[in-house]
């Protein structure tokens, strides 16, 4: 069965047995502070398992696009080595909100694999949790007894809270799973060693494919668990290890997920993948093998981020990224000898592939060729000039073992990979001084802990229930009641309170506009609200100090000031884009926005540099739309693909609900969450301040509006006043500018006449000053030239003399030079050279220089040393 085939299967099933199919979220996370990207299907729905939300079905089902990079769970160092983990992976769920529970989910689990897919019962294990006294969980005898309908007792594994207990992360939902693992071993090895024992064993054809969670607690941030509100079932099953079963292969790799990516990177090398049924491989195969695993898989992780938004950076989830695709790129260099960019060539085969299921791929296709190929090319520099320093690095080195702290440097600074500096070393017969190495490491990652730790405390609830409303859309001030709060203490930021309201005015940062800023004001006290953000689904009014009375009545205020200048530049934001769409075509898609009150920064897709003719008719579009006083409409709550239907512009890697809002200002309408002006005129006028690149085919732009505007005309008027005062106000300034540049013209014309006649009569002077000492022609003496003029000048009297040995000193702002000119025939006869003769007369104006046995010269710091070096000079012909 076809892989594409084994995912419509998995989704059907869950469909007939009632769950609703909802799209993959995107593989980056925002609004998490606790989690960079997706790394279960089960992340999207965390809300519903805490009860701060209601999902739209009690019953779910999806594939979704996991990535297990960082954080709890991280597989990125085992990728490629094995033949059954990855970095980016499609994990397979279904999901019941307390709704069905262990029955359901075990009955259907075995009825799908073992009807629909029909695998093998006999080789299929399962397990469950033996409990954890600990933790006061007990033995889970419910799934035990459930799983003993379809399975031996002796294929019943009891395990451990490290293997059948789930959780997210340090904190969040978590519960007992049961888990189904399958034996892909051929049946003589089965029959010599059975399945049961190498569960849970790291054997690669042993694996878990499917993990049942049932999901029944919290675990609080002093590690405690507390009960759920209600029971919820969480399942996931690697989609890519599910194909390996079914299409009855012992890799991954081998199954048509990843065939169609490796024989590309075989088109592209040459070189030659083995499968895993072929066995006594070479050394030098295995590390073919290796490097075109870790490409594969690598490619897809790196494509998926990009296309949902994420681009490589040098910070967070952005810097992940690029380390992910660096691992890749020196996996080819180093073991399939790539040194030219060609990863980038493997996303048109993952187009073709995943594009039918996952639309986003296809659609930014273009985008995330060039990013990774403008990637790879700037790290394949990196690694050449890393090379380098390398060399040097082992220049220096006395004995065979190289300094573990430069080598930490070299992988600090410049990001040459530790693994390649230890394989390059010992290919020269060197060593790397490992426990140095760990311990440059060690103290960097202290030092950098240490700054960014946080502690977040568990939440304080003074009103039970989790209904928040926002009211910000039509208001800036309400009366409200604190429902909770919690303290929040970082390296970065000191102490801090995030206090929840019953119903807040306070818009949270999102969509690119900052949040709110304000005040809460009581009878008795006011507390400043520095910061408003949205984590998961609660609005965090953010705050350095707590009310003394925090039960009491508040009134709300929004900062209306900071508000509407945003807003201004969050409408300009939306007309700019449609701008852009139409001056600069389609392909334009927002990459990134920021709104706060003093500006607007844009970044879009786009190849070329934006000329200035097109950045005025972007100007000129958008602030005719602020003339024409178009009127803002706002549907606040209409259905996705109604509002799809009507036009409005969606972003990749954003997730919208069923109904969105819809943000209109004529024909611009986005899917928008933001704060908006009311009419169109409100903006005032629109000027763009800058524009440029920040990554590879992704172009900003920064603008603003309102009284960003008269400020920038402002300060625009006054720099020209200062001009016009420099300038003793002129009647026409360009006239008066236009004739001080013809004058300074004419006059640098003047001094290039007066230099060479100068030079002329100098040169007459010069050569009555020669004298001849042993059959030279000697002359060495300070003339007032720079360092050209003299240059030009001895080459001019060489021309005319035979046996010529001159040395002229220069002296421009101080800066001493000598220039040394020596015959042919002299060089050639007597073994003159004018470089020695720079070096050694260089000593007396402390410089050096060099060039030629006939010509060179040498600079130096020291002025007062021109004499001396010039009456040294007669040395050399004496
Ligand atoms: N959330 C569970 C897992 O990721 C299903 O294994």
């Amino acid at each position: 069965m076809k892989s594409q085939d084994i995912r419509k299967q998995f989704l059907q099933f869950f469909e007939s047995k009632g769950h609703l199919i909802v799209p993959s979220a995107p593989i980056v996370l925002k609004d998490d502070p606790t989690l960079m990207f997706n790394n279960s299907g089960m992340a999207q729905f965390k809300e519903y398992f805490l009860g701060n939300a209601t999902p739209k079905s009690n019953r779910i089902a999806d594939t979704q696009k996991c990535l297990r990079v960082s954080g709890k769970h991280n597989d990125l160092e085992d990728v490629g080595f094995d033949t059954y983990h990855h970095t980016m992976f499609e994990m397979l769920g279904n999901w019941s909100f307390g709704d069905y529970f262990k029955k359901e989910a075990i009955d259907w689990a075995w009825e799908f694999l073992t009807e629909v897919l029909k695998l093998d019962k006999d080789r299929l294990y399962v397990s469950v949790f033996e409990g954890n006294e600990a933790e006061n969980v007990p033995f889970d005898q419910e799934a035990f007894d459930l799983w003993k309908q379809f399975v031996s007792e002796d294929r019943i594994i009891k395990g451990n809270k490290k293997d059948n207990f789930w959780e997210m992360g340090d904190q969040g939902p978590c519960g007992p799973c049961s888990e189904i693992h399958i034996d892909l071993r051929s049946d003589e090895e089965r029959a010599k060693v059975s399945g049961f024992s190498l569960v849970n064993a790291d054997h690669p054809q042993v694996v878990e494919i499917w993990n049942n969670v049932f999901m029944e607690f919290n675990r609080k941030a002093d590690g405690s668990l507390e009960k759920l509100p209600a029971q919820h079932v969480d399942t996931g099953m690697g989609f890519e290890r599910l194909c390996m079963a079914m299409q009855n292969v012992t890799s991954n790799y081998d199954t048509d997920v990843f065939t169609p990516l490796i024989e590309k990177v075989e088109q592209i090398t040459g070189l030659k993948y083995t499968s895993n049924e072929v066995k006594n491989i070479s050394e030098e195969q295995n590390k073919t093998n290796i490097a075109i695993r870790v490409i594969v898989d690598h490619v897809r992780a790196v494509a998926f981020a990009i296309a949902d938004g994420q681009l490589p950076s040098n910070t967070g989830a952005g810097y992940v990224i690029r380390r992910i695709l660096r691992r890749a790129i020196r996996y080819g260099f180093t073991f399939l000898g790539t040194k030219e960019p060609f990863i980038y060539q493997l996303v048109e085969v993952l187009a073709n592939q995943m594009g039918e299921f996952f639309p986003e791929i296809r659609k930014q296709q273009a985008l995330v060729t060039n990013v990774i190929r403008e990637e790879e090319a700037s790290f394949l520099r990196t690694l050449d000039q890393g090379l380098q320093l390398l060399d040097n690095v082992i220049a220096d080195t006395k004995g065979k073992q190289v300094d573990g702290a430069k080598a930490f440097e070299l992988y600090d600074t410049f990001g040459f990979p530790i693994d390649l500096t230890a394989l390059i070393l010992r290919e020269r017969g060197f060593e790397l001084d490992e426990a140095g190495f760990e311990k440059a490491m060690q103290e960097q990652k202290n030092r950098s802990r240490a700054a960014s730790e946080v502690s977040t405390d568990d939440w304080k609830i003074l009103v039970e229930g989790n209904t928040e409303t926002f009211v910000g859309y039509d208001q800036t001030e309400n009366d409200v009641k604190i429902t909770r709060i919690r303290k929040v203490d970082s390296k970065k930021d000191g102490i801090l309170y995030q206090i929840v309201l019953d119903a807040t005015p306070f818009y949270p940062e999102g969509g690119g506009q900052v949040g709110d800023k304000g005040t809460l004001v009581s009878a008795n006290e006011s507390i400043e609200i520095i910061d408003t953000k949205k984590e998961n689904n609660l609005i965090l009014h953010i705050a350095k100090k707590l009310p003394e009375n925090v039960s009491a009545s508040f009134v709300a205020k929004v900062n209306t000031d900071l508000r509407t200048a945003s807003s201004k530049n969050h409408s300009a934001t939306h007309l700019m884009h449609l701008a852009l769409r139409t001056i600069l075509g389609t392909h334009v898609e927002q990459k990134g926005s920021l709104v706060n009150p003093n500006y607007l920064r844009f970044d879009f897709s786009h190849f070329s540099k934006v000329t200035d003719e097109e950045i005025k008719q972007v100007e000129d579009f958008v602030n005719q739309r602020i003339q024409e006083q178009i009127p803002l409409i706002e549907r606040r709550s209409i259905p996705i693909q109604q509002a799809l239907d009507e036009g409005a512009m969606a972003l990749f890697g954003e997730k919208y609900g069923d109904n969105v809002r819809a943000i209109k200002f004529g024909d611009s309408m986005e899917l928008c969450g933001g704060i908006h002006v009311a009419n169109t005129a409100n903006i005032w006028s629109f000027k763009i301040t800058s524009e440029g690149a920040v990554a590879a085919g992704i172009r900003r732009i920064e603008a603003i509006t309102g009284d960003g505007v008269r400020a920038y005309f402002a300060n625009q008027e006054n720099t020209l006043a200062e001009i016009k005062e420099t300038l003793k106000n002129p009647q026409d300034t360009i006239k008066a500018v236009i004739s001080l540049q013809d004058e300074n013209a004419k006059l640098k014309k003047q001094v290039e006449q007066l230099l060479k006649d100068k030079a002329k009569g100098l040169k007459g002077d010069l050569a009555s000053q020669i004298k001849e000492i042993n059959g030279v022609k000697f002359l060495a003496t300070q003339v007032d030239l720079d360092a050209n003029g003299a240059k030009d000048l001895a080459y001019e009297l060489g021309n005319n003399e035979t046996n010529l040995f001159l040395v002229l000193a220069t002296a421009t702002d101080d800066k001493p030079m000598l220039t040394c000119y020596i015959s042919k025939e002299l060089v050639d006869a007597k073994g003159l050279n004018a470089g020695q003769v720079v070096r050694e007369l260089g000593k007396y104006i402390q410089g050096g220089g060099g060039g030629q046995p006939f010509f060179a010269t040498a600079g130096g710091k020291n002025a007062a040393g021109i004499k001396e070096a010039l009456e040294k000079a007669v040395d050399f012909v004496k």
